[in-house]
């Protein structure tokens, strides 16, 4: 028996285009997920997961928090980013060199050298949780690539159009997948299905999620 089954999956690391602008770099973040995860945990203790409320009234599933220089944030009057986590009045946790670098060395892979970041919203998804199909839009321009970390079990990402009511394309994606959107693409809809029950040996029954944005 010959290795033949294996041939059909990508190298590690080689850009799988979802359309000209927007990349899955399979595996990027494999290397440095338990010390992702260890830093979510320190910004946790200081800006806890909390379930943000939308425009529209409703609690989100998702639970989230942020780090960085600026924070993303939803409440009865909008969505925006803010230099203060309004549960604790206090700055936003710094950003962890490992996220900056990461971040860094991600957008630089899918062709958009010198990322710098100014925020990293964390979400964390637990079985049946989901985000509905939305666009990242609350950034001060669209220059700049948003990049996505995901760690621990996987999920089904919806990879949408320019409208909403457009047909979305399934992607799984797994521990240490990291997807890259910009360009023609930074606008596209995306969600993510609701979570399956799933365990995973770093994170257990949570599937963690990491986005890099300059928003400011
Ligand atoms: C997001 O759109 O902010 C998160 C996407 C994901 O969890 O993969
Ligand atoms: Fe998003």
């Amino acid at each position: 028996m010959t290795l033949d089954l294996f041939e059909h999956l990508p190298t590690p690391h080689e850009p799988e285009l979802l359309e000209p602008g927007a990349v899955v770099l399979r595996g990027f973040a494999l290397a440095q997920a338990a010390e992702l995860l260890q830093a979510v945990e320190v910004t946790a203790a200081s800006a806890p997961f909390r379930h943000l409320i939308t425009p529209g009234g409703k609690r989100m599933s998702v639970a989230m928090t942020n780090c960085g220089p600026l924070g993303w944030i939803s409440d009865r009057s909008g969505y925006r980013y803010g230099p203060v986590d309004p549960d604790t009045c206090k700055r936003w946790p710094p950003m962890p060199a490992a996220f900056r670098q990461l971040a860094l060395n991600a957008a630089d892979a899918a062709g958009y050298p010198g990322f710098t970041p100014d925020a990293c919203l964390i979400n964390r998804y637990e079985p049946g949780t989901r985000l509905s199909l939305h666009q990242d839009r609350d950034e001060g321009n669209y220059d700049h690539p948003i990049v996505s970390v995901s760690l621990g079990i996987a999920a089904v990402f919806l990879w949408g159009g320019a409208a909403r009511a457009d047909k979305a394309r399934r992607v799984g994606l797994r521990h240490g997948d990291v997807v890259v959107c910009g360009g023609p693409a930074r606008l596209r809809f995306h969600g993510v299905l609701p979570l399956a029950l799933g365990e995973h040996a770093m994170t257990g029954a949570v599937r963690i999620n990491l986005t890099f944005r300059k928003a400011g």
